[in-house]
């Protein structure tokens, strides 16, 4: 199939694209360096192509605190990537099926994660606009769907990890900003000082399990929204221990700083939609999957 892919640069394009390639599909990559989306016309460079996939990958955004910080820009970056996208869809590849990313922070921490909730409530006031722009997204789609007939999906990740991440300084998700902590507590003997009391809980999804599942819902599923985590979340106390012994770093000596900023107290997915259309399938073991971005980090010394 030839498919285009925005986001094609960023974590999950880097290991979803070699991946597409590797089973025979011609792929063109978009990133902000061949095609700034917040750009109306940016995508007549590809008006002559006929895809059958687009997955939209491409968002504006990053971890920790950067959303509280940035509001009026994630508003509009993220709405103009977003509408322009959807707009050259619908009047240059019709024929395209669209897979696009939402996020779980768009829920109401206060209503069970399942999709009947996604548009549903506020998400929490911190990443308030940012959710609301990927809420804008399906409505988006749902809108071009009934309208035009447009087949879509659109996926709700919950937080993506692997072997692999940005070396450009940006603020990380907590999975590799934990990972860096520790080392570097072991390497250089930095205190590690993680933010809250780490009883706050998070799910994480190998990216390889997300891609293998995200291309047989692309295959499967159409005009319809669908989590994919792995239903189960650990405290942040628990991922510690774990990369302390992975690392051989004493967690005693770990601090927790309840005065910073920690999001949501608890974030798992309901993923019975997504059983009840997969069955069950085998995923990257936690230990595993740490051990390969620990291994990542080693090998990237400069990002420590
Ligand atoms: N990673 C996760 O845990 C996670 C969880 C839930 C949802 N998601 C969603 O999944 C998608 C991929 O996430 P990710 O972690 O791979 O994101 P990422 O690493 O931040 O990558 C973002 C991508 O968007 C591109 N982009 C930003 N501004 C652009 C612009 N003006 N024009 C064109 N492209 C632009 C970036 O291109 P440059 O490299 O050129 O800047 C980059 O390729 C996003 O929609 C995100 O919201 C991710």
């Amino acid at each position: 199939m030839k498919m285009l892919v925005t986001g094609a640069s960023g974590f999950l394009g880097r290991f979803l694209v070699p991946h597409l390639k590797k089973e025979g599909h011609e792929v063109v990559e978009v990133s902000s360096k061949n095609c700034d989306l917040t750009q109306a016309d940016s995508l007549t460079q590809f008006n002559a192509h006929r895809f059958d996939q687009i997955y939209h990958l491409a968002a504006w955004t990053q971890a920790g605190d950067f959303c509280l910080r940035h509001p009026g820009e994630q508003w509009l970056i993220n709405q103009k990537l977003n509408t322009h996208m959807l707009d050259w869809w619908q009047k240059r590849q019709p024929q395209a099926k669209m897979i696009a990313m939402g996020t779980s922070c768009s829920y109401d921490p206060q209503l069970p994660l399942e999709e009947k909730n996604y548009m549903v409530g506020e998400p929490i006031d911190s990443l308030f606009t940012y959710a609301m722009t990927k809420r804008m997204l399906y409505a988006g789609l749902m809108a071009l769907h009934k309208q035009y007939g447009l087949e879509f999906l659109y996926v709700i990740p919950s937080t993506l990890y692997g072997g692999g991440y940005h070396t450009d300084g940006r603020q990380l998700h907590f999975i590799f900003d934990l990972i860096r902590k520790i080392l570097r507590g072991k390497l250089y003997g930095d205190a590690v000082v993680l933010w809250g009391d780490g009883m706050q809980k998070r799910e994480l999804v190998h990216v390889q399990d997300f891609i293998q599942n995200l291309q047989l819902l692309a295959e499967r599923e159409k005009n319809t929204l669908i989590n994919i985590g792995e239903g189960k979340e650990h405290s942040i106390r628990e991922y510690a221990q774990l990369i302390c012994e992975e690392v051989g770093y004493p967690f005693e000596k770990v601090q927790f700083d309840v005065s910073k900023y920690v999001g949501a107290r608890s974030k798992v997915l309901s993923i019975q939609k997504l059983q009840h259309i997969l069955g069950h399938y085998s995923t990257v073991p936690l230990k595993q999957g740490i051990r390969e971005v620990i291994a990542w980090f080693q090998e990237h010394s400069e990002v420590l």
